[in-house]
């Protein structure tokens, strides 16, 4: 039984296989439509979702299969302080997967320790988010074909962008990518993450100006900044608005830059430049669930 906490628990070869089943599922999706009846997948959420909780659900519906779960915790008896351990025993008996969000770094861990069935992290706090990984790798690799040789600029919150801190690791096992880190000081990525980039070896630079990073990218990732992780709000009012994607701002883009965004947006990219071609942030979306999909086939050992 095997679980996904960190998208570096994949080998390259497991990812290329992910995307080759993400592509099938694309093209023939009526081959996978019954792969899961009889499976359930507890969705298990103690903060927000949107996308990763539906998608995971639209997912495992389009392989036949059932979802239960909760999406807060406070309709779930951690609001009575019940364990995140006792809950992944309980949930074991109900469920043949679980996919957990949760606020705190290493929760989704401590439930894979405990669950007797496979675990997916699905955000935890301002630590990883695999599955967004998959996501962000399935849309590049349909809009460039590729990962090696791409300089990828990631833009905004790179400090609790969990987002972030998956993809760089991922992409950093690719030959030739470069990194061009863009963030106000205070969000500056990680220490641990850029100690990770210098041991392999992998071309970085960091700076607070987009416009002048823009020119050299071939993806530009940009980022939410992260309200819900700051100690207080002054901090988040003055470092919200750092980064405001615009048309003009585009003006010294390659005219094939892939612009990302794991959503939800709030005021950084304008809607000005959903219709531009390089947009891919809906793009996203969809990719997700194909790789959720492949995901849950590959933990439930589905052929
Ligand atoms: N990208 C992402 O994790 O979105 P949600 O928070 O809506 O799941």
């Amino acid at each position: 039984m095997r679980s996904l906490i960190d998208i570096l628990e994949l080998s390259t070869t497991e990812l290329d296989e992910l995307i080759s089943t993400a592509y099938d599922i694309i093209e023939n999706p009526q081959k996978y439509a019954h792969k899961c009846e009889g499976k359930k997948l507890a969705t298990l959420f103690f903060e927000p979702s949107t996308r990763t909780r539906l998608s995971f659900e639209a997912a495992m519906y389009e392989l036949g299969g059932n979802v239960l779960g909760f999406s807060e915790a406070q309709s779930s008896s951690a609001s009575k302080g019940e364990s995140v351990a006792d809950t992944a025993k309980v949930i074991s008996c109900y469920a043949d997967i679980i996919a957990m969000r949760h606020p705190k770094e290493g929760a989704p861990l401590v439930a894979s320790m405990n669950a007797s069935v496979p675990v997916i992290n699905a955000g935890d706090g301002g630590h990883n988010h695999p599955t967004q990984t998959l996501a962000d790798l399935l849309t590049i690799h349909r809009e460039k074909g590729h990962f090696d040789n791409l300089t990828v600029g990631f833009c905004g919150d790179l400090k609790f962008g969990r987002t972030v801190h998956s993809l760089i690791a991922a992409l950093s096992r690719y030959s030739g990518v470069k990194f061009v880190l863009i963030s106000p000081t205070e969000l500056k990525l990680p220490d641990y993450v850029k100690e990770n980039l210098k041991n392999d070896g992998i071309e970085f630079t960091e700076t607070g100006d987009l416009e002048k990073a823009m020119p050299g990218l071939d993806i530009l990732y940009m980022t939410r900044v992260q309200r819900e992780r700051f100690f207080n709000e002054e901090d988040y009012l003055r470092l919200k608005d750092s980064y405001i994607l615009t048309p003009e701002k585009l003006n010294g883009a390659k005219a094939d830059m892939s612009i990302l965004h794991p959503l939800p947006r709030v005021n950084e990219i304008s809607v000005a430049i959903d219709n531009d071609p390089r947009a891919c942030y809906f793009k996203q979306v969809l990719n997700g669930k194909y790789m959720r999909m492949a995901l849950i086939l590959k933990l439930l050992e589905v052929q």
